[in-house]
């Protein structure tokens, strides 16, 4: 047994991420027979496996509802100890029963340090790295990635930094050069056009893309996500707007980022 400590922000992509199921959640942890699938989750923060008290010989640190412990005292053979723990032992309370368990992964990505405000080039719109890396997870393409309207390359970085063959496309040239500084930055590379998408051929394992946020119905909105959905330039695309566009899929989570922005995540995967 397996217990998942998941990123409680973005709870259903959390769960989307990690293939587990949604009635088993409780306040941001779930439970769950499943091994981890892969070790570059964005909205896992850790795993734990359930064990046996007995079986801890180890040095280890205890975590989480320390009033059990004069009753683990005696039940864990092994050492503790305040630092340098050769494993975390952690305990979880689930319907009035204990669980003892051991970390088996946590993350060591360090995702602030790819924050917007981090990069020589912010753009107001850009995702959160956490955010646009979930969705590569679960767009999950074996080699190659497009993002068709890449603006400074918020989702290309991430994108280089989990080993697919990127390439950017946008319109606007200084948005290309931005892009190209804030890939640089992290020693990151990836084919960049400057471009209109409608005028590209390609295919690619999968689409990943932020639409513009503007009012023009000839650059935002339902007029370019069917142009984009037209050009079939992978089998599996996510398509993130300002407003919810549910005649082109049910298959949509609404994320809230503040007052005046909630993004729509629309999935055709
Ligand atoms: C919301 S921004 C993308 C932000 C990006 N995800 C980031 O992290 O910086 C949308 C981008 O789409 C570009 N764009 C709009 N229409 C386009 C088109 N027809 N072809 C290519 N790029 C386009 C805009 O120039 C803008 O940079």
């Amino acid at each position: 047994m397996f217990i998942y400590e998941l990123n409680q922000k973005y709870l259903l992509l959390a769960l989307r991420e990690s293939g587990l199921k949604k009635e088993e959640e409780h306040e941001g942890v779930v439970m769950s027979v499943t091994p981890p699938l892969h070790d570059h989750f964005a909205l896992v923060k850790a795993v734990y496996e359930v064990v046996d008290p007995k079986s801890i010989t180890q040095t280890y640190k205890l975590f989480h509802h320390k009033q059990y412990w004069d009753v683990l005292f005696d039940q864990i053979p092994g050492t503790p100890v305040v630092s340098h723990p050769e494993i975390e032992v952690h305990l979880f309370k689930r319907k009035k029963q204990l669980f003892v368990t051991k970390k088996i992964w946590e993350t060591t990505d360090d995702l602030n340090a790819r924050k917007n405000q981090a990069r020589p080039w912010p753009h107001p719109t850009t995702l959160d790295p956490v955010l646009a890396k979930a969705l590569l997870n679960i767009a999950s393409p074996k080699k190659t990635f497009l993002d068709p309207m890449c603006g400074a390359g918020g989702i290309l970085l991430e994108a280089c930094l989990l080993g697919l063959q990127t390439t950017g496309i946008d319109l606007y040239a200084p948005m290309i050069g931005r892009a190209k500084e804030n890939l640089a930055h992290y020693n990151c590379n990836a084919t960049l056009l400057i471009k209109d998408f409608r005028e590209h051929q390609g295919c690619y394992d999968a689409v990943v893309t932020d639409l513009p946020y503007g009012r023009s119905s000839k650059t935002s909105g339902e007029n370019l996500f069917a142009e984009l959905l037209a050009k079939k330039f992978a089998n599996k695309q996510i398509i993130i707007t300002n407003k919810p566009f549910r005649n082109l899929t049910k298959d949509i989570i609404e994320i809230p980022m503040h007052k005046s922005l909630t993004r729509y995540v629309h999935f055709f995967v």
